[in-house]
């Protein structure tokens, strides 16, 4: 119980100083297009349909991106609907022509209030998340 509650607490701040960061962002948000580097494209993801890394991506989604991209990756998570440019729904053909690498270089980069993730999770955790990004895209198309 009292783990359970530490945890909501921890999980409460995270979302707290995501948005208090993509805040100070806010006049940055840049409308249309966001492309990633063609070389992005060659960029190999090692966790592709591996079934252990879906497990943990889907944990660590629900912790640092569904505030935003919304439990089913289809950008109607609270905080992401009262945003400047709406994070995609995953499933968008806009999305789901990109290669793993483009996705993971956005991941990466970020742009307004998407949060450059490069410094805040590790490599390994950032392509498990785009795996499980793609099968989201996947199973709700
Ligand atoms: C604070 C809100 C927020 C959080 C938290 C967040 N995102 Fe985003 N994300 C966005 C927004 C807004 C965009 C669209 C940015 C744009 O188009 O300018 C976006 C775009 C993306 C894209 C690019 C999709 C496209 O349009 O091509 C990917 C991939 C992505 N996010 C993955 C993630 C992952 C994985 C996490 C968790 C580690 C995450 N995001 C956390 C707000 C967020």
């Amino acid at each position: 119980m009292l783990i359970h509650l530490q945890r909501t607490l921890i999980l409460a701040v995270i979302v707290v100083l995501l948005m208090a960061l993509s805040a100070t962002v806010e006049t940055d948000a840049q409308e249309g297009e966001w492309k990633a580097p063609a070389w992005a494209d060659d960029l190999v993801n090692p966790y592709a349909n591996d079934e252990s890394a879906l497990k943990n991506g889907a944990e660590q989604f629900e912790i640092y991106c569904s505030p935003c991209h919304g439990h089913e990756g289809k950008g109607d998570g609270a905080a992401g609907v009262g945003l400047p440019v709406n994070p995609k729904n995953f499933s968008s053909p806009d999305v789901m022509q990109q290669s793993d690498g483009a996705l993971f270089w956005k991941l990466n980069t970020g742009r307004g209030n998407m949060v450059p993730y490069v410094l805040l999770l590790p490599e390994e955790m950032r392509w498990q998340l785009i795996t499980y990004v793609r099968f989201l895209g996947e199973k709700t198309h």
